[in-house]
Parts: C-alpha cells; structure tokens; sequence
C-alpha cells in the first residue's frame, strides 16, 4: 500500500500518474527534522539492512555506507567518489528481513542520501528544497514493493522491436563514407547489427536537427538504403542550441520566447559543443511541442532513433563563468603564483564547467510558475526526452521510435530509455553496469545498457568481450567509445570471431529478450532483480552483488575480472548452467542449490536456468528481423515438463498486448 506525504508547496514534476490524497498523520519509520541544509528525514538502521535503489550511481547494489546526492550531472569519471551522475532516481527500497519498505521522493532539486556515511547505522535523506510529496510503499515483498512503485510510476517505454539489436555507435563517425565502411565491416563478416549511431559529427557545426551535407549528400537515400539491409541511423541530438543570428532555431526560439532566462529576462547563454548556446524551456508545454516538432526534420529523412544528450543540462561556461575565468588570470599575471594562486587560477578554468552558480543563474515557465533552475534541476532532461516522445506519438500514434537519453528523472521511463554514460574501458566498470542494471528498472528504466568496451580511454579485446557478454543480456546493446580512443568495432580485433559469436547468443536469445521485457512493462516488473527479491529470507541471495536474476527463469553471473578462467558462483536453488561459446555451441549442465566453481574461458559466459523452467531459444540471425522469425527451441531442465508463456506482436503501438495474446510454448 502506497500513502503519500506533503511537505512544503511541491513542484509539478509528471513523475507520478496516480494522484493519491496526502496522509495528516506523522510519516511512520524517519524523524522529520528542518535543519540549515533542508529538510531531513532520518531513521536508524538495523545491523543487515539492505538498500536498493537510486537508479544510476556509482558502487554496489547495496547503496548502504556511503552519500549520494540526486543532481544530474555531466560527469566523466564514474569512480567511487562520485556522489552524483546523469540521473537521478529517488526510489529506495529498506530491506532488514522481516520488514521492508520502499520510498520514492518526488523533488526535482537536490537531494542528499547520507545511507550510513556520517553515522554508520544511521540513514538521513535531506531535501534541500523541502518542497516535495514522499510516497511510502509498505508490502509483503522487495518484489510487490517495486511493483506497486512503479504502477505509481506509470508504465514504462516501448522500443522497435530492431532496437534490441546490437548497434554499433563512436563519436567520430563523420560521414556516409565511415558509416558505409562500419555497415560493410560487419556485413561482410556476418556480425550481428540493427543500428548505428550518428554522434555530434554529422551535424553542421553542431547544430541541432542540421546534417553536413557535403558529408551526407542524399541523407534520406542513405538511411532507407540501410534499412534495406536491416540497418537503422540513431542520431544525437544535444540539449543547447547553437546562438548564431543565421540559425534558424534561435531565431524561432527567441521570437517565441521558448528559451530559459536570467532574472533580468535576458536569454541564459552557456556554451556547449557549437560554443555559446541557448536552452530550450523543456518545462514549458508550448518549448516542448516546439521543441520535439523540430524531430521530424529528421524523421522526414526516414530516421527512426535518436539519443538525447547533454541535457544534464551541461555547461561548458557561461559568459559569466568565462569574464571571471580571465578576471582571475588577469589578477594574477605577473604574479610569482604559489600555491594559493595556482589553485585559484586552475580552479577559474577547471571548475568553471557546470558551477553551481550556473544553474542558479536561469529560470523556468512552468506553464505560469516561474522557478529557478537549482530548484528543479533533475527534471530537464526528463523533460527533453519527454519533449522528443510527445512529438512521435503526435506524429503516428503506433510507430515506436528510438529514443535514449543522458539525463533522467523518474516519469522519463515512460517516454525513452536511457544510457549509463561515460564509462571508462576499466573491468570495474562491468560490475558498475551490472549494479546499476536493476536499480533502473526499479524506477522503470528497462531499457537501458552502458557504453559496451567502455566509453573513455583505451579498450582491450578481453575487456570489450567481458563487456559484450554482459551486453548479451541488456535492452540496449550498444558498443560506444570516445573520440581518441583505440577503435573498438568488434572487427578491429583478432579475436572478433569469438565476439561475434557471442553475439549470436544475443539473437537466439531475442524472442526471449523481448518476451521478457515487455511481460516486465505490462506488469510493472523488472528485467533484472538482486536475488534478494526471488529468495526473500536466504541470507547469502540478500548479499550476493555479482550476480542478477534476469526473466523470470534466469539467473546471470558475468565475468569482471581480468585474466579470469572461471568464478564462484551462488545458486540459490538448482539450475541448469548453459555454457555460451555461440548460439549453436554451447553444453549443458545441472547444478545443485550451493556454491560452485565453474570455468568460463574468455570466449564463454554462463546462463543459469531455473530448475523446472524453460525458455525459448532462436537461431544466431545477422539481424533482429530474422532472429525474431526464427523457430523456437525450448531449453531448460525440466523433468517432468514445463511450458514457457510467449509475448509477441508486431512492435507497433504503445501499450504491451494483454496476456491472452501470450502464445503457451510447451515441453513434455
Ligand atoms: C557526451 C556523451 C557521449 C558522446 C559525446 C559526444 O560525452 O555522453 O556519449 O559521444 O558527448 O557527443
């Protein structure tokens, strides 16, 4: 059962799509107290009290015993002591064995979680807007918990169906020329491809909805060529907007009067890719609708998926930022500069990036309540992707496009997925996307994967084939790196045969993939669990971090570690092992609840099959469309039998088929 709390005058974030009555009682389990930095709601914790949640941040499952802040940030290394990424979902699950609870706040500003940090067995939330509604779920289960928080959540985004295809993406491709070279590399090798991404290369100086058309003369002819040979172009489009008297958005923007501003009513300036930029008011209605219209300029061109990126938002500097930056250099030139200046002088230009006064700098039109940024910072994101969605629905109300986005706020699983950001080529970063996989679903976020081979500095085959073998498992399988880093399309290696074949595992698994997925959307579930939440009350499940339920029949458990030949593994209850090489070299193996051993050499990964449950598998197809009309096998360990429920359709429409549509898959 879900109440909800009112405290102060909260903002109107879309987050919720239930509208419940506020509870007048005292909020049972926190003390609520006003204290100089906000209002803190705190609570004591018991010696094994486990906490879920928080949708993307950095280090384990268990967010117990460190301070995590909700304000979206555009942050490059995703190392432990970060307190902040792109997101921020303010759902957390308390779990101490007999009692659970979950909680989602709704509050777009910054939110401090102090889970054990300043006082170890001491949790302590603190809303520094104090403006917000707290929604507090009591229930038998983690599991029935999540569900009911995310029926409150609304249900979550529908991708193509291609889109659970591997998609090839590198910020660098900049012309039709490279992407041709990218298509025909995998084609010619028969690795698996759906899609590839148009990173801020194929712009015109970075400008929003604009192509180089030197570089891509005939875009339209181009994108249905592709998809002749099942290749979809995702393109990026970035949050500022280039301020240039010529370009024609500005114009638009400024006549309308749709881009945020400064307390004097002048236009708020940051520079971002194409120098300084404007912002469109995402938490305006009248900027949204202008803003996702400008989409069809692209989907005109016959382009079917987009990433929105940038929309933390992110700021380079703002013209303020910059005066002061040199204000400082020019104080200290001719300085002898020790060690107070030289901090000074590298702080002016390294921090000037995203600075907090920044985002007290602007402000929004929430539809007649005027709001200044810092208060609401989380949501402009959320509101850009949900900017895009409006637009594609408004355009065809069945079609399902692609859209992913940086920044999020709880309400934006309902218009798009997101993506894991930044990531480094480091093993630690598997295990970070491993981490934060079910913490998104929990708030919605089931489309989602992370930069597969890393993101940031230089990849290695192992790391990029670890990497895929978790991206076996994702929604979003997506290869992306930086540009300057060491290329790392699967073909650039010697051991791509091996990666690619890995891939095929991907495809045979589809029809399974999007079985589950969308039976996940249709009953407010998730894709990926902690075992804690299919085996309340066994100890090891509630502490194991390293592996993940995934479906309803599976368990996963990837390898992390460099060098590794095998790993220990916990089964909660017998399993049948299925020991991936391909999708059509594999063995089998039951294994007993406990702890094992077992030997993955760097081109095999692990599935675990619950005992008495079978999935469908398909055949290793080179694209999605193939694999989803491939004949079905059932794999499983199952004795006396057992059937599989089958979600299909056509991946048109916006809302998953009720489940006498499921097709029974029976094994004797
Ligand atoms: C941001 C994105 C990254 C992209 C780059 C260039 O860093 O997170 O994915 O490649 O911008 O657009």
């Amino acid at each position: 059962m879900i109440r909800k709390y009112v405290y102060g005058n909260p903002y109107d974030t879309g987050a919720v799509v239930k509208t419940l009555p506020a509870e007048t009682g005292t909020l049972p389990y926190f003390e609520v107290e006003q204290s100089d930095s906000g209002l803190c709601f705190s609570r004591s914790l018991s010696k094994d009290e486990v906490l879920f949640g928080l949708g993307e941040a950095v280090r384990g499952m268990n967010k117990r015993g460190y301070v995590y802040e909700s304000w979206n940030s555009d942050v490059f290394d995703h190392t432990e002591s970060q307190s902040s990424l792109y997101a921020s979902l303010n759902l957390l699950l308390f779990c101490n064995g007999e009692q659970c609870f979950g909680l989602y706040l709704d509050d777009p500003g910054r939110v401090r979680w102090d889970l054990g940090y300043t006082v170890t067995d001491r949790a302590c939330i603190t809303s520094e807007n104090g403006d917000l509604a707290l929604y507090l779920c009591e229930g038998d289960s983690l599991r029935q918990i999540t569900r009911e928080l995310r029926a409150l959540l609304g249900q979550s985004y529908l991708p193509p169906k291609w889109a659970f295809g591997y998609i090839q993406s590198r910020w660098g491709y900049a012309s039709e020329k490279d992407i041709r070279a990218v298509a025909q590399n995998h084609r010619s090798r028969h690795i698996p491809l759906d899609g590839i991404c148009m990173d801020i290369d194929y712009m015109q100086d970075y400008r929003d909805f604009t192509w180089n058309r030197e570089a891509f003369p005939d875009l339209k002819g181009f994108a249905d060529q592709l998809k002749q040979d099942h290749l979809h172009l995702v393109p990026i489009i970035d949050a500022g907007i280039k301020l240039d008297e010529k370009e024609p958005l500005y114009q638009e923007g400024l006549q309308r009067d749709l881009f945020c501003k400064k307390a004097d009513g002048s236009v708020f300036v940051g520079a971002v890719w194409p120098g300084r930029a404007c912002f469109p008011d995402f938490l305006n209605t009248r900027a949204r609708e202008w803003f996702g219209s400008h989409y069809n300029t692209l989907l005109d061109e016959g382009i079917d998926g987009f990433w929105n990126d940038m929309n933390e938002p992110a700021i380079f500097y703002s013209d303020e930022t910059l005066a002061r930056g040199f204000e400082i250099a020019d104080e200290l030139r001719g300085e002898n500069i020790g060690l107070d200046g030289s901090f000074k002088l590298k702080d002016a230009f390294g921090r000037m990036a995203n600075h907090p006064d920044d985002y007290r700098r602007f402000y929004h039109d929430m539809d007649g309540r005027r709001v200044r940024h810092d208060r609401v910072h989380n949501l402009y994101g959320a509101m850009m992707t949900r900017s895009a969605a409006e637009a594609f629905r408004k355009r065809d109300a069945n079609k399902r496009v692609l859209l992913f986005s940086r920044s999020a706020f709880a309400g934006a699983h309902r218009y798009g997925g997101m993506w894991q950001g930044d990531n480094f080529s480091w093993w630690s970063h598997i295990a970070l996307c491993m981490h934060m996989l079910p913490a998104l679903n929990m708030s919605g976020f089931l489309f989602t994967g992370c930069d597969l081979g890393g993101f940031g500095c230089n990849t290695t085959e192992d790391l990029l084939e670890r990497f895929l073998q978790l991206g076996v498992f994702t929604p979003l399988m997506r290869n992306h790196s930086a540009l300057g880093t060491r290329e790392q399309e699967i073909y650039r290696f010697s051991t791509w045969e091996s990666m690619r074949d890995t891939l095929t595992v991907r495809y045979a698994l589809l029809p399974y993939l999007y079985s589950e997925y969308m039976k996940a959307v249709r009953d407010n579930d998730m894709l990926f669990r902690p075992l804690a939440m299919d085996y309340p009350g066994d100890e090891r499940a509630l502490h194991t971090e390293d592996q993940l339920m995934w479906g309803s029949e599976c368990m996963i458990a990837p390898v992390t570690v460099q060098n590794a030949v095998g790993r220990y593994v916990y089964l909660p209850e017998d399993m049948l092992m299925i020991r991936f090489r391909s999708a059509k070299d594999h063995d089998l193996e039951p294994m007993t609840r406990g702890d094992h051993y077992i030997s993955l050499r760097l081109n095999e990964f692990a599935l675990f099959i619950k005992k008495g449950c079978v999935i469908p598998f398909g055949q290793g197809a080179e694209n999605s469309e193939d694999a989803f009309s491939a004949p079905l096998t059932l794999l499983g360990w199952a004795e006396k039998g057992a059937s599989y429920r089958l979600y299909t359709d056509d991946g048109t429409g916006y809302a998953p088929l009720p489940t006498e549509h499921d097709r029974i898959l029976r094994k004797e």
